[in-house]
């Protein structure tokens, strides 16, 4: 697909503003903050869409008067979308955290749930290596295809059930970068 002009001609209709995002991150810190206030906190995001969730998560945390006692944050990657619009329903580790969880306090940050299947392969893979405490915080979530039963400790936004992008969610690779969550004009899915 080619997007030679901006990304603007492609947007079909925009589902939450960088502002609504913004809140939500806000109310999301706010939360984490206060459950693990006074005690260290190991942010690990899920690459690549969570890019932007879990590095303005972090910023929003310190910004909390009363938060945990340190964060730090790291990252793997994970796949399972490829370069389709539904989940192939195998997900592969393309690369694991450099930091070891066992015994800590770990929050694994994901920009969307859709299916389940990525945060059920990582929160087994995690469980085994036995942290402290073990929860999952989801920006975006979409629950009309769920396909395992997965405990979600913070919830952003809800998102409709349609194939979306921006604030780190892709098509092909392209709009990660969008300031938005959008909807896709059909166009961009024949070109
Ligand atoms: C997306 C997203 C989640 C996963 C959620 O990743 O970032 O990790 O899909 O989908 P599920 O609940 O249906 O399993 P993707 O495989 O597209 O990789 P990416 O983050 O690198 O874009």
């Amino acid at each position: 697909m080619k997007v030679t002009e901006s990304y603007d001609g492609a947007i079909q209709r925009t589902i939450y503003t960088p502002q609504e995002i913004a809140a939500a991150i806000e109310r999301l810190a706010a939360r984490i903050a206060s459950d693990f206030r006074g005690q260290p906190l190991l942010l690990l995001g899920v690459l690549k869409g969570a890019l932007y969730v879990v590095s303005d998560l972090a910023r929003a945390i310190a910004r909390t008067s009363d938060g945990p006692s340190e964060v730090i944050v790291d990252y793997l990657c994970v796949s399972s979308y490829g370069n389709e619009t539904r989940s192939s329903g195998e997900v592969r580790l393309l690369k694991d955290a450099s930091e070891s969880v066992t015994g800590r306090n770990v929050v694994i940050v994901e920009d969307i749930i859709d299916n389940g299947l990525t945060l059920e392969y990582l929160r087994a893979l995690l469980d085994e290596r036995k942290p402290a405490v073990l929860r999952s915080c989801v920006l975006f979530d979409k629950p009309y295809r769920r396909r395992v039963d997965i405990p979600l400790d913070y919830v952003g936004l809800e998102c409709p059930d349609e194939f979306v992008v921006g604030y780190g969610l892709d098509y092909q690779e392209l709009f990660r970068n969008l300031p938005s969550l959008a909807q896709l004009q059909p166009w961009v899915f024949h070109s």
